[in-house]
């Protein structure tokens, strides 16, 4: 399949359906009224044509009901079609519940990919049928823009900030992965593949990558080299508290000291770490340094990964100083939902 042109690409995620219905529909739909439009202007030139040199035209009697007619159902077949790409637009860019999070960092000129489970690769994504998968984007240098046609999904990979979109493949097979926005000189080159698997095959597959540690068991090791835990520290009171505790943050609100709350979704981590004092969380001082140019793009992933994974204080121990962590495997583990592996609970993108 990826070696013809095909005229039309594979349809291979559950997106695939909807987005080429209503752009089937809507060229149907346009057509119609060119050729509609088209056809009467010849229609009535011809009908309505001056036959005499001293004929002199005069106001034709036009029915209110074919003014009203004719500006109603355009409306409505506007609207119909706004209302219908608008839910298709906004189903894009809300990953389910159980989604399991991928990060995909462009650069100069590669994608870089990081499984969940800690393997790396370049060029190449392997995710397994059925699974709802949320692409994180980042980009080091300029704009790039994560592309699979076959999954009828595009999304803008922005320097300095995180987007997502999200996919479920519905076919096993190989397909194109693309950067969509001229990056540069090799922009062209900056193509790669999307192995779409049984979820048998990418646990073999998972299994017999260098076994790396998990996003959640690097970033609490960074957690610990660079020194976060000695202020970040869970239960300590008096001089001992340098820094709020992270401990259940991540997808909660939070109170800034001028008064306004946000809540602590990708991005407002990213920014606390780059740069700290830009929100100050209500009742600390601005005393951390930041820690830009101290940590790569994919090292911030998974220190986001480790705060994303603490739950409350008390509550059961994050599942991911070690090992593979659970519901991040098959597409028929509905336990994904409750692991802190996932989307945190109505993270806004
Ligand atoms: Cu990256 Cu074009």
């Amino acid at each position: 399949m990826r070696s013809s042109f095909p005229l039309f690409p594979d349809s291979a995620s559950t997106h695939a359906g909807t987005v080429d219905a209503i752009f089937i529909i809507w060229s149907l739909v346009s057509i119609f009224f060119t050729a509609l439009i088209a056809g009467l202007i010849v229609y009535f030139m011809a009908r309505y044509r001056r036959r005499h040199s001293e004929e002199v035209g005069a106001n034709e009697e036009v029915s209110v009901w074919l003014e009203i007619a004719w500006s109603v159902i355009p409306l409505a077949i506007c609207l119909a079609m706004f209302v219908w790409g608008t839910r298709s637009f906004f189903d894009l860019y809300r990953p389910p519940a159980d989604a399991v999070e991928y990060t995909a960092i462009g650069r100069q000129w590669m994608w870089k990919i990081q499984h969940p489970e800690g393997q790396r690769e370049i060029d190449t994504l392997h995710v397994p049928v059925g699974q709802s998968i949320k692409m994180k984007l980042a980009s080091e240098d300029v704009i790039h823009s994560f592309y699979i046609p076959a999954f009828r999904i595009k999304q803008d990979a922005v320097p300095g900030r995180y987007t997502s979109i999200w996919f479920r493949a519905s076919k096993p097979g190989v397909y194109h992965l693309f950067c969509a926005e001229y990056c540069g000189a090799e922009h062209s080159r900056m193509i790669g593949s999307v192995i779409v698997m049984e979820p048998r095959d990418y646990q073999n597959w998972l299994a017999g990558g260098s076994a790396g540690k998990s996003m959640v068991a690097s970033g609490g090791d960074l957690f610990q080299s660079l020194a976060c835990v000695t202020c970040h520290r869970a239960g300590a009171t008096g001089r001992l508290a340098r820094g709020p505790a992270l401990e259940g943050v991540f997808g909660s609100p939070v109170k800034l000291v001028d008064g306004r709350t946000v809540i602590a979704d990708d991005n407002y981590v990213r920014e606390s770490i780059l740069n700290p004092t830009a929100k100050v969380v209500a009742g600390w001082d601005p005393v951390m340094p930041t820690f830009q140019g101290q940590v790569t793009e994919e090292q911030l992933s998974q220190l986001i990964a480790y705060v994303r994974s603490l739950g409350p204080i008390g509550s059961a121990p994050a599942g991911g100083t070690g090992g593979t962590p659970a519901g991040t495997t098959t597409a028929d583990s509905p336990s994904a939902a409750t692991t802190p592996q996932t989307a945190g609970p109505g993270a806004p993108q």
